[in-house]
């Protein structure tokens, strides 16, 4: 086969809050673990999580895991599973204080324990009122997580890989996994990485759409090397909005700026969330806040001379608790807006942030197919389902899922990894030659597309036909258009073939990982012919029996979009938690 292989007892590719988390685990327990990263761990995109971690601490209030898990099924649009909804909010606290021991520098109340403030969808007593549930240090959560795990790998013996991607995911011939392959970036050296245990915590995609607050790293590759190897894709029509990314530059403001008292107003100055939200007001879940703000652009209430974005106004806010609580937002303001937010509201919109859908999993973070564990394989992260975002993630859940799933995969792959045999057994080559075959196709491609024209077609298709608002005729359309972008993918070229740093070489494969998301995407995206969380649709009608769009009777289901004929299957959504009643279905307001 002529590619070298390493082994370890696992391998984690990805080297975020879920891969370090679950790297963590398992190097703690004295297993050898490679983790690899395109790069170095502590500029994983989890750096850029703002706001905060959500745990039922109940530091400044009254709180409980159960009204945690409530807002969770509610915000999910009840499209989440109850089993892994009721994991998480339950091990929330016990997560956090974990990472506090680990050595987090979280920001602390008068007492000394966590500080903790409000955010979108998380309440009191079963909606009742906001409640102070987001753990956070500053507005540099992510960071300041990131930094306090990468610490305790070193210390663990974690192998860290940086600058390597990973290519293609290796099964043998039953389609137990058994590896990846990887690429060094900087010399294109190619490696398979054997090992027991595979976790992908990849990470999201958010790079398919034009405007995102996803590093230019978001894209995608655990998703495209699980379609690519015949994993089906769960739920990839969910993706969430950002309400405010700062207006022409995407880049993220946090939600932890509502949290602390600011307020959206639009051209007339008005707040205008009352009206949409009058419980929650700002405060109301980020697909609701979103769709709020493009309604009031659409009906001509936009700023600016463009009146294309609303303001997010904090002027009226103690520049003490600016400067302490959110250094961070007021540097991205003058930065990209130019605005000091002591002084004037910052100009936002929504932006692409999240996805909510990814690789099937159970909350033990095992791989499922066919009902059955891919045995070998796991996932945890944004690039996982387990699936407790449903069609809407509440904000700060994300770094809990990554922390409540990454230790819980890990410690299904060391009792997987145990009963097996010490040896490694015999590499399959079928993938590994397949992948080769893959990166010789870009090297010996003649007259082909650019890869930069490619990719801004694929994005431009997603951010016109799959936004906040969806359209039947124009998904109808994107799908036609993403599969002639899939072409124009398959027959890039790359400008510089020179092996030294091949940023190039490094970008089209990134694209055909890009592509298998904008497909599962906008395919799945036109067969849900109802609204339901971040999806919606102008044709799913309004009525008594399916209000807001939802239709219960036919799509209270998860989809599973499949690469091979771009096939659509569906399985139905958990409702049974594991211990107390289901939360049970009601229309969602804030
Ligand atoms: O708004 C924010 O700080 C983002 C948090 C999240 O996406 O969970």
């Amino acid at each position: 086969m002529g590619v070298p292989v390493r082994h370890f007892d696992a391998v984690i590719v990805g080297a975020g809050g879920a891969g370090m988390r679950a790297a963590l685990q398992l190097s703690e327990a004295g297993l050898k673990t490679a983790v690899l990263s395109k790069v170095f761990p502590t500029r994983s995109h989890t750096v850029a999580a703002q706001g905060g971690v959500s745990a039922s601490l109940g530091n400044s209030e009254e709180d409980h895991w159960h009204w945690h898990m409530y807002d969770t099924v509610k915000g999910s649009d009840w499209l989440g599973d109850q089993d892994a909804i009721e994991f998480m909010c339950r091990e929330a606290p016990k997560v956090v204080t974990e990472l506090e021991h680990f050595g987090m520098p979280f920001d602390r109340n008068a007492d000394g324990s966590i500080y903790q403030r409000p955010f979108g969808g998380h309440m009191s007593n079963f909606g009742e009122k906001p409640v102070r549930r987001a753990c956070a240090a500053a507005d540099r959560t992510g960071h300041a997580m990131l930094h306090a795990l990468y610490q305790r790998n070193v210390r663990a013996n974690t192998h860290f890989f940086v600058e390597w991607m990973a290519l293609d995911l290796v099964r043998d011939a039953d389609g137990n996994v058994q590896g990846v392959v990887a690429m060094e970036m900087e010399t294109s050296e190619i490696v398979v990485f054997q090992a027991k245990a595979t976790l992908f915590a990849t990470g999201g995609a958010g790079r398919i759409f034009s405007s995102s607050t996803n590093a230019f790293i978001n894209t995608g590759d655990g998703l495209g090397m699980a379609a690519r190897a015949g994993i089906p894709l769960e739920d990839m029509e969910f993706w969430q909005f950002h309400p405010t990314g700062v207006a022409g530059a995407g880049v993220l403001i946090t939600e932890g700026v509502r949290g602390e008292g600011g307020i959206l107003r639009n051209s007339e100055g008005e707040r205008f969330m009352e009206r949409y939200a009058p419980n929650a007001k700002d405060l109301a879940s980020r697909d609701v806040v979103s769709r709020a703000m493009v309604t009031e652009i659409n009906e001509g209430r936009g700023c600016g001379p463009n009146k294309d974005h609303v303001l997010l106004d904090i002027t009226h806010l103690d520049p003490e608790v600016i400067m302490s609580k959110l250094p961070g937002i007021r540097e991205i303001s003058i930065k990209f807006a130019g605005v000091d937010p002591i002084k004037a509201p910052i100009p936002v919109v929504p932006t692409c942030h999240y996805q909510m859908g990814g690789i099937p999993t159970n909350y033990h973070g095992e791989v499922i197919v066919d009902s059955k564990p891919v045995s070998g394989f796991y996932a945890a992260g944004e690039c996982a389902c387990a699936s407790v975002h449903g069609a809407n993630r509440l904000g700060t859940n994300s770094l809990l899922d990554l922390l409540v799933f990454g230790k819980s995969s890990a410690n299904s792959m060391i009792e997987f990894i145990r009963k097996q045999p010490l040896e490694l057994p015999e590499l399959a080559t079928a993938d590994v030659e397949r992948s080769v075959a893959r990166v010789a196709r870009l090297d010996n491609q003649k007259n082909g597309v650019q890869v930069n024209d490619a990719r801004v077609a694929m994005q431009r298709t997603m951010q016109n036909h799959c936004g906040v608002f969806r359209f039947k005729d124009m998904l109808a359309e994107g799908v036609s258009k993403i599969l002639e972008v899939e072409k124009m993918v398959q027959q890039t070229e790359i400008s510089d073939k020179s092996k030294v740093f091949n940023t190039a070489r490094i970008e089209a494969l990134e694209l055909e990982n890009l592509i298998e998301v904008a497909k599962a995407t906008m395919i799945s995206a036109n067969a849900r012919t109802e609204s339901r969380g971040a999806h919606v649709r102008d044709d799913a009608p309004d009525t008594a029996e399916t209000p807001n769009g939802r239709d219960d009777a036919n799509w209270l289901k998860h989809t599973l979009w499949s690469r091979d004929g771009n096939r659509l299957d569906y399985k139905p959504v958990n409702l049974k938690p594991l211990s107390v009643d289901t939360i049970a279905l009601k229309t969602r307001s804030y």
